[in-house]
């Protein structure tokens, strides 16, 4: 074993920070006992309304842990042992204990990798091979890359965002974790901010109408769907991206597959994000089973839409400051 001290700790969550979190709500805290690493949940960083089970948190703490083994790797270490609590209990989410090891390929694009909500190129020659070896290295995804298919997905995508914008109670936390304009105190530290959400400066100023006070109105005029589809940018995908795993597997653990799905993306150059929506609403996700079967034993756990961006692509992560993330050792 080797005790992990503060100041590597400080270097490993710098780069394990910027891990994917659903809303970018950035639960996991860390801490030291006796050279071992803690992570913790933070109770105070939950979507009540959009993970009313807490599935995504957990699947979020699990895209943190896989970022810590792969900043472990880049440091030549690795983790020996790894202790998971069972979802709920109380205490760490994971005991992990460190040792020797090799840096993990995959670790060199973790700074490239960040959601793409914008449109993508569809006048990319090296897409399809870019696919091809995606889908080779990646049994964790089915890649749906006829086009039919994919304005159907992205048809769906609308329709299910459409049914939770309906619910106030969402549009409140969806905006809660909005931060749209510059000024905001955590615009770079947390959330979703108007530069990641590919807004301009009026379209930020209008999505808070939209989610905000207008909603109801538009809603009643017919215009809610119109306003808020984002078929364009998912119908420019190259592919949908359905990741699965096993049936019955722990969120923690499906949330390093799903983190390290997404840095295989980016190693082949595509980018994207996940599209929760057509998941976590029955209705959506019963058609994608149907016409996409999963194989024996697997389940649908997101649906990523990827390609080549379109336009100029700044990549930047609003996350909070690594003192934020440590707590004092136990
Ligand atoms: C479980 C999970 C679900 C997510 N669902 C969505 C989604 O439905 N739509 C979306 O645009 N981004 C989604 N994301 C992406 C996060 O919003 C994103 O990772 C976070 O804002 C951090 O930004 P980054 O990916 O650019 O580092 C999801 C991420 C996770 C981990």
């Amino acid at each position: 074993m080797i005790a992990v001290d503060p100041d590597l700790l400080h270097r490993l969550v710098a780069e394990a920070r910027l891990a994917p979190s659903v809303h970018n709500i950035q639960p996991t805290r860390v801490s030291l006992s006796d050279g071992v690493i803690l992570l913790q949940d933070d109770p105070a960083r939950r979507l009540p309304a959009a993970d009313p089970n807490g599935h995504d948190v957990r699947l979020s703490h699990g895209a943190f842990l896989e970022g810590l083994a792969l900043a472990l790797g880049r440091a030549g270490l690795a983790i020996a042992d790894l202790v998971l609590a069972p979802s709920g209990a109380a205490g760490p989410i994971a005991r992990i204990t460190v040792a020797e090891g090799a840096p993990d390929p995959l670790a060199s694009h973790v700074p490239n990798r960040a959601s793409w909500r914008g449109g993508f190129s569809t006048a990319d020659a090296a897409v399809g091979a870019a696919l091809a070896r995606l889908a080779a290295d990646q049994p964790d995804l089915t890649l749906v890359s006829e086009q039919q298919a994919i304005g159907r997905i992205a048809a769906l995508a609308d329709r299910a965002g459409l049914f939770f914008l309906r619910d106030a109670g969402h549009r409140r936390e969806l905006l809660q974790w909005m931060r749209l304009s510059k000024a905001h105190p955590d615009h770079d530290r947390d959330g979703l901010n108007a530069e990641a959400m590919a807004l301009g400066r009026i379209e930020a100023f209008g999505a808070g109408l939209v989610l905000g006070p207008l909603f109801p109105l538009l809603d009643r005029l017919g215009l809610a769907g119109p306003v808020t589809a984002e078929a364009g940018e998912a119908g420019s995908a190259a592919a949908m991206a359905l990741f699965h795993r096993a049936e019955g597997e722990d969120p923690l653990v499906t949330g390093r597959a799903f983190y390290r799905a997404w840095l295989a993306m980016a190693a082949q150059g595509l980018a994207g994000c996940p599209v929760s929506v057509l998941v976590d609403w029955p209705e959506t996700h019963a058609a994608l089973c149907a016409a996409h079967p999963l194989p024996a034993g697997r389940r649908l756990v997101n649906v990523f839409r990827i390609g080549v961006p379109a336009g100029p692509r700044r990549i930047s992560h609003a996350r909070l400051p690594v003192e934020a993330l440590i707590r004092p050792a136990s």
